[in-house]
């Protein structure tokens, strides 16, 4: 569906409340990255009127498990098709050595989209791999639940969550970090010391490609 050549992506994980989403923003700002994240973009589709996913997307986000693989990279097939025509011949910063440049954050969360995205989309990814403890993302997240209104920001779902993060998502990263892809980032410091450490990371990704 893409032309590899055309296209560079980065993928974000770590766990639930590790701050990708909090990162990324700033490195949409840095870099002029599209920012595409797997569970914004599901959580838009539960929404959608209409939509044939809508109640089989909330019952896995309720129980922390990973929603079926063609629902998420239909998604997010969508999302980068919109996306590279939206900045088609326009000079944009970020955009303007000709590539699209993709931050998508919470993908691949399991062997099964890592090896189908790989095959089908873009082989040479990039992770960017953002790692604290339990008990920090916990907190992080419990105080994030009086406000956020997820539904799966309560203590039943975060703990489904951090499994299915060790048991689906762990070995994902295991795989990219076997092929020498992946940049680990403590993000147990500030969200500005984090911030500063994932700019660097980043700097010398596009260095090394040039
Ligand atoms: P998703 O929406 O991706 O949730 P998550 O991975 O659990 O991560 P969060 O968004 O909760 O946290 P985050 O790491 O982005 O942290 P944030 O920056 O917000 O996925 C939800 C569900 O959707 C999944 O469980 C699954 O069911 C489904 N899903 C998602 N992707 C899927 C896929 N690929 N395939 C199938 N299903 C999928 O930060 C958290 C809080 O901490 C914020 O309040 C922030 O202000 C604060 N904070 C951040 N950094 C710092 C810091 N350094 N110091 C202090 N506070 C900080």
């Amino acid at each position: 569906v893409f032309d590899s050549s055309k296209i560079t992506v980065i993928y974000v994980l770590g766990g639930p409340g590790a701050g990708k989403g909090t990162q990324c923003a700033y490195l949409v700002e840095d870099f002029g990255f599209c920012h595409l994240s797997a569970g914004d973009l599901l959580r838009a589709e539960q929404n959608r009127e209409g939509s044939q996913y809508g109640e089989l997307i909330r019952t896995y986000i309720r129980e922390g498990t990973i929603v079926p693989m063609h629902v998420t990279i239909k998604l997010l097939e969508n999302a980068m098709t919109e996306a590279l025509k939206e900045k088609e011949g326009k000079n944009i910063e970020g955009w303007a050595d000709g590539k699209g440049r993709f931050l998508i954050d919470g993908f691949p969360r399991k062997m099964d989209q890592a090896i189908e995205f790989d095959r089908t989309v873009c082989l040479s990814s990039k992770v960017l791999f953002f790692s604290t403890t339990e008990e920090v993302m916990l907190g992080r997240l419990l105080e994030r639940g009086k406000t956020s209104g997820r539904e799966d920001d309560n203590i039943e779902s975060i703990k489904k969550r951090f499994r299915t993060y060790e048991n689906d998502t762990m070995p994902v990263i295991q795989y990219y970090a076997s092929q020498d892809k992946v940049a680990q980032i403590d993000s147990t410091v500030t969200i500005e010391e984090v911030h500063n450490a994932a700019r660097e990371t980043v700097q010398k990704l596009f260095s090394e490609k040039q």
